[in-house]
């Protein structure tokens, strides 16, 4: 579904990516996990068509969207709902900024509001929700912006520890039940492990691809099962290949 070939980019006077290869198969939850600093963000901009990168290329579905935003949705690292606006209006503005009438976007969100643990809440102001539910709002919105493809900047980084892991089960059941395919970018070695199809490790700046590892069986997976040995053994192959530099 989406294909990055051979990706470089720079800053002026700072190389940030360095021939970086991926792809995100239909239906499927692929990680990035690397050092701060790395270009994990920087990659996700290219591979949303925000920055154009003067080497490699990006498909979407086999055609070449390099440079050319609009085809996914992309929900940046700090990306906040908009404290003016109603929960509902927030989350229907995609859609609304697309040309659909809004009486039309309130519809949708309406009937999406149950699957995202926010039914009842659209009148609400952003300040008027819990944490984890602002976060599922601004997720809703990115899935509002594109149901097929979703480009993650560390979604679930904010919230405390509880709060995290039970978002991160209703958040693979979500997935589940609605297909979307997802790259998530994440410094949470156990996130990436539970959430994730495939985990790719990117080195220091400027990131290369130093390792990729597929996780089996995410559907039949559970915090249970995050203390399992296999578990332990695929988070240490995690952890050497990001201390490898
Ligand atoms: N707009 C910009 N102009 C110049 N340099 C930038 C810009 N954005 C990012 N950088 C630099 O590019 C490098 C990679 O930044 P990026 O935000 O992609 O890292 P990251 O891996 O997402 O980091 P973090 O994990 O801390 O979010 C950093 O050194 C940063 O200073
Ligand atoms: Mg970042």
């Amino acid at each position: 579904m989406l294909a990055l070939e051979g990706i470089s980019f720079s800053y002026p006077g700072l190389p940030v990516l360095e021939d970086v290869s991926l792809s995100v198969r239909r239906g499927e939850v692929v990680s990035i996990l690397g050092p701060s600093g790395c270009g994990k963000s920087t990659l996700l901009s290219v591979a949303a068509g925000l920055d154009a990168p003067p080497r490699g290329r990006v498909f979407l579905d086999g055609r070449d969207c390099t440079g050319k935003p609009g085809g996914v949705s992309y929900m940046q690292q700090e990306d906040l709902l908009l404290p003016w606006r109603r929960v509902g209006g927030n989350i229907a503005l995609p859609l609304t900024l697309g040309g659909m009438s809004r009486a039309q976007a309130h519809q949708a969100v309406e009937e999406l509001l149950p699957a995202f643990g926010l039914e009842g809440f659209a009148r609400a102001y952003p300040f008027q929700l819990s944490g984890g539910m602002r976060q599922r709002a601004a997720l809703m919105r990115s899935y509002m912006a594109s149901s097929r493809l979703m480009l993650l900047d560390e979604p679930f980084a904010r919230l405390d520890a509880l709060t995290r892991a039970s978002l991160h089960q209703w958040f693979l059941d979500l997935v589940h039940r609605l297909g979307t395919s997802l790259l998530i970018v994440t410094h949470d070695i156990d996130e990436a492990l539970y959430l994730s199809d495939r985990i790719i490790v990117l080195s220091a700046r400027p990131a290369r691809v130093v390792r990729e590892m597929d996780v089996p069986d995410r559907e039949g997976r559970s915090l249970h099962g995050l203390t399992k040995p296999d578990f332990t053994r695929r988070k240490q192959q995690l952890l050497d290949a990001l201390g490898q530099d």
